[in-house]
């Protein structure tokens, strides 16, 4: 029998203040917005999700790392900051077989220079930046579409 087709969200630092954390920048809705229109696209179309944010690098690589070994077929990750700073959260994806999409809400290549260099983009299979929350829709979507069951 078939098992299940999963997909992995990591959300990074700061994350957990969506909503709240520079509204004009990052909009209204909440992370639990966000989680919630994800867990509704996945299982309307039959993928099993798990959704993770947090403040702590060495938390998102073991994620990644338990990604490698569970079944889990793809990775949609917001690193925020350390997008712009993190060689091991690189390097765990470097190990991860499956796809990868980084998702930015906001468009980083509009603003400071230091937010224009992304490690996590080395290894993506594709970048979404600026299209708001909607971008982890769109991932979902290319993933859902794309990745073989
Ligand atoms: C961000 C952009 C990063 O530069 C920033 O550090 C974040 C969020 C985004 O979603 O637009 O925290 O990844």
């Amino acid at each position: 029998m078939p098992t299940t087709p999963r997909v992995l969200v990591l959300h990074g630092p700061n994350l957990n203040l969506l909503g709240a954390r520079q509204p004009e920048i990052y909009g209204a809705a909440t992370l639990d917005d966000v989680n919630s229109l994800l867990l509704e696209k996945a299982v309307s179309a039959g993928w099993e999700i798990d959704c993770l944010q947090s403040n702590h690098e060495g938390v998102l690589i073991d994620a990644i790392h338990a990604a490698r070994l569970d079944g889990t077929l793809a990775i949609i990750i917001n690193p925020a900051a350390y997008t712009h700073t993190s060689v091991a959260i690189l390097d765990a994806l470097n190990a991860f077989d499956g796809r990868v999409i980084e998702v930015h809400i906001s468009n980083v290549h509009k603003r400071e220079s230091f937010r224009h260099h992304s490690y996590i983009s080395l290894r993506a299979d594709g970048v979404i930046a600026g299209l708001g929350i909607q971008g982890y829709l769109a991932a979902l979507e290319a993933i859902i579409r794309t990745d073989k069951k």
